[in-house]
């Protein structure tokens, strides 16, 4: 298919079954004033995201990586009134960004934002309560070592979801020399046979390209 008819059927996707919402439109202007790259999940897929939190009964959500905190108002709304969504950003910057746009949306109060590379801020929260969902979406170069938290920190039952699978058809190329196509293969090989999980991916076709989601349980 040709973009324009992906992009219109992923358009038309959002218009019937999303739709819009004041609070998440302004947090991705306001993400994109402040310069941050336009790399938040596309609306259908925040709306996955909300969807498999709720039909999970999620009520503690770790993600890793916040950027402007669009995936994670999405959360946030999916999990119940005394739940709790922890999420690690690297960049100061991005983190002020992303308290702000949680405040607006009304979820301020449910978020945790922890600043910090996520591979040194993970072990501080073993021995905490386990979290039931966790959305992996950071530097693709250290999939494996938050898929080995996600199983850590979680329990079975808990959902697991790494963003990025597809990156343009690239993360099939056995002989991918970029290190975020490497990160990722080893992520989903981590994911095909670590008995820990049982998973699946799906290709996306939406507002952000070419790409693809994995989906996994922790057994
Ligand atoms: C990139 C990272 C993402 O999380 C994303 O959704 C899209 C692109 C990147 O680093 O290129
Ligand atoms: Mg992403």
């Amino acid at each position: 298919p040709t973009p324009d008819a992906w992009q219109r059927l992923d358009a038309y996707f959002a218009q019937t079954l999303v739709g819009h919402d004041p609070a998440l439109d302004a947090a991705v202007a306001d993400q994109n004033d402040a310069g941050l790259p336009p790399i938040e999940v596309a609306p259908v897929n925040g709306k996955l995201l909300h969807l498999l939190a709720r039909m999970s009964h999620a009520r503690r959500v770790l993600e890793i990586g916040t950027l402007g905190a669009y995936s994670t108002i999405w959360l946030a709304r999916g999990i119940p009134d005394d739940g709790r969504v922890v999420t690690i950003e690297a960049e100061p910057r991005n983190a002020r960004i992303a308290r702000a746009n949680l405040d607006r949306a009304g979820v301020g109060d449910k978020v945790e934002i922890l600043l910090g590379r996520a591979a040194d801020v993970l072990p501080t929260l073993e021995g905490g309560e386990s979290f039931d969902l966790v959305f992996i979406d950071a530097d693709k170069e250290s999939n494996t070592i938050y898929l080995d938290w996600a199983a850590r920190l979680g329990h079975p039952g808990t959902v697991v979801v790494v963003d990025n699978v597809g990156r343009g058809g690239r993360v099939a190329d056995p002989a991918a020399m970029e290190p975020q196509v490497i990160g990722t293969q080893r992520g989903l090989e981590l994911l095909g046979r670590d008995p820990r999980f049982d998973a699946t991916a799906i290709q996306t076709l939406d507002a952000k390209g070419w790409d693809g989601v994995a989906i996994a349980l922790v057994v």
